[in-house]
């Protein structure tokens, strides 16, 4: 994505920045030390050094955004939210204020929600860490580009394990996590060089529990992508940037593994754990009766049953009142296991290589074998997925055969992204003629709300059959091809599921809407209308545009209004690009026919 000419002008860029860097360290004057409104501090390094990455950037790519920790108007200001520069100027100036040199200077590049792009130099050493050609580099001080070192990650030897867990970041959860994975080493260093030493090989995990900003981390999730790790939030899938406030929630940084422990990812946050084992096994052995189960997935909440099981699989349309003609997605834990059951094509390939565990389901043709008689439900196709969600694939490994799950909602209505939603739609008594929902695994709200999207990866172009949260911008990305999108797709022979009418609640919903009608309740996006300043049943989806936002809420929106009892939901526009497409398809079938 960037040439060899300008990365070297980047390298060049991160080292005026050190120098600058270097200088005002060396010339400290500890009581010129400003404090921003979250009491950080701010000096002139972090000024200075601003100016010139951001100047530089600038000068190289001047079509591309630039947001930068100290340049504070550009927080707000991002209008393109696909393709932008994080920068911190100086991460880690509470070390540097110490005398401590362990700070760097950071820019990322991120393109589709991922970072693509990332240099992390450390003045002190005057040494730059990046990525370019998918490969991690390590240049130090007076070294030419030529002369590059290549880094890799080690692989995670779990009996071994060396850690990172900044001692100055202790939270309750991290302690949690520290005596569940009871590491063999822990070493401790400041600012983004953590990312390097996971990078070089030198540890194999970073937890992190405590807040962090976009900029914190962006560059070093690029290098350490390249070289072989990755950095995933707590639910499991690939950090994204563009987020509210461009705050992260909690993540897990790691070197090279097949099988990363869905604990692992569990314990970053406060749960109560006391009773998950026996809700665990208990939620397996009524799988394996035939009674359903929900739980939760990073997409939506999914109302489960074994895939062995004609019966229990029935339970499920009799539960949901779904058409027969309707198929399910099977849940499973690894590409290994799935492709038992259909088979891969190389488009099949690269795309769950890249987003699994994930929010993407891929459809392909049925193996003909003893495992897809009765997981199959006799088609010639299959849609698979394995979610991202620790819980999720906790629970598919336990039982260690596919859980087909649709959404554990009511068909035809909306998703549920919450156990009280599964609750709503399926209580009080939770069982009928023909099913039982034995339990409901409650983990909190899903973090993306939104289903995963499904392509049809059989032929030699994918098509999208249902958009998602995987948009079709990141899936031309990786595939380099073009992308088919069944825009409408009415056809029930290739999409049983996209009914025209979906995801609707009981209030008639009405899309791109500007005025007020009588009896009706409005899901906003953005600051509020003045004209609707004063209305009473408002539901804002963001009131920063942020689409990730949007995509969260909206189911809650889409219910809490209908619980208000309104005639009509009336929703603003939303722009219809990246996960917007999803949010607009869901709405354009909740409103079918309004
Ligand atoms: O995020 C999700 O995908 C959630 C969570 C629980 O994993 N599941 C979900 O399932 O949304 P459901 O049943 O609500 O939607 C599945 C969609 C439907 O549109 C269905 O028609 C389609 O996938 N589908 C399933 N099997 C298919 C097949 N063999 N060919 C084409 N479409 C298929
Ligand atoms: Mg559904």
């Amino acid at each position: 994505m960037i040439s060899e000419r300008k990365i070297i002008k980047l390298i060049d860029l991160a080292r005026k920045c050190n120098l600058c860097a270097m200088f005002h360290f060396k010339n400290l004057d500890r009581t010129q030390v400003d404090y921003k409104e979250d009491l950080s501090p701010l000096t002139k390094a972090d000024i200075e050094v601003n100016n010139i990455a951001v100047e530089g950037l600038k000068k190289l790519f001047p079509d591309i955004e630039i947001v930068s920790e100290e340049s504070k108007n550009s927080h707000n200001s991002l209008k393109n939210n696909k393709v932008f520069w994080l920068v911190d100027p100086i991460d880690g100036t509470k070390e540097f204020i110490n005398k401590s040199p362990n700070f760097t200077v950071n820019f990322a590049l991120i393109k589709n929600n991922f970072p693509v792009f990332g240099l992390i130099a450390q003045p002190h050493t005057d040494t730059v860490w990046y990525n370019y050609d998918n490969k991690a580099w390590k240049l130090e001080k007076n070294y030419k580009f030529e002369n590059a070192k290549r880094i890799e990650c080690s692989t995670i030897n779990y009996n071994k394990i060396k850690t990172l867990s900044s001692l100055n970041h202790r939270t309750k959860e991290l302690e949690n996590w520290m005596s569940l994975v009871k590491p063999f080493k822990d070493i401790d260093v400041g600012s983004s060089i953590k990312f390097c030493y996971l990078a070089e090989g030198k540890v194999d995990i970073y937890p992190r529990t405590a807040p962090t900003m976009e900029w914190d981390i962006a560059a070093g999730h690029s290098i350490l992508k390249a070289a072989g790790g990755n950095l995933y939030c707590d639910n499991g899938f690939e950090m994204q940037y563009g987020k509210i406030d461009f705050k992260n929630p909690n993540f897990l940084a790691f070197g090279k593994t097949d099988n990363l422990p869905s604990k692992f990812l569990m314990f970053l946050n406060d749960q109560n754990f006391e009773s998950y084992e026996n809700d665990m096994n208990y939620a397996v052995d009524e799988l394996k009766k035939g009674n359903l189960i929900a739980f939760p997935t990073e997409t939506v909440y999914g109302l489960g049953a074994i895939g062995n099981s004609e019966k229990a699989i029935k339970s499920i349309y009799t539960a949901k009142k779904r058409p027969l003609n309707n198929p399910l997605i099977a849940h499973t834990f690894s590409i290994e296991e799935a492709e038992k059951y259909i088979e891969f094509t190389n488009i099949a390939r690269v795309l769950t290589k890249k987003f699994w565990p994930g929010p993407l389901t891929i459809i392909g043709q049925t193996k003909n074998n003893q495992f897809t008689k009765i997981l199959s439900q006799g088609k010639s196709t299959l849609a698979l997925r394995v979610p991202s969600h620790p819980v999720a694939l906790d629970l598919i490994k336990r039982v260690n055969i596919p859980i087909l799950a649709p959404s554990a909602n009511l068909s035809g209505r909306v998703s549920p992204t919450s156990a009280e939603h599964v609750i709503n739609d399926f209580g009080p008594v939770f069982y009928g003629e023909g099913w039982k929902l034995s339990k409901i695994i409650d983990y909190g709200s899903c973090s993306i709300g939104l289903e995963s999207t499904v392509i049809d990866c059989r032929g030699e172009i994918p098509i999208i059959l249902r958009h998602g949260f995987i948009t079709k911008e990141m899936i031309t990305d990786v595939l380099k091809t073009d992308v088919l999108d069944l825009e409408n797709n009415d056809n029930e022979l290739i999409s049983p599921g996209q009914l025209k009418s979906h995801y609707s609640p009981k209030a008639n919903v009405f899309i791109n809407q500007k005025t007020s009608m009588e009896n009706s309740g409005w899901l906003t996006f953005g600051s509020t209308p003045k004209s609707l300043q004063k209305h009473k049943n408002l539901f804002n989806l963001s009131p920063t545009k942020n689409l990730f936002q949007a995509c969260f809420l909206l189911y809650s929106g889409l219910r809490y209004l209908d619980s208000l009892g309104v005639k009509n939901i009336q929703v603003m526009p939303i722009p219809n690009e990246s996960i917007g497409v999803a949010i607009n398809d869901r709405l354009k079938r909740a409103s079918y026919k309004n």
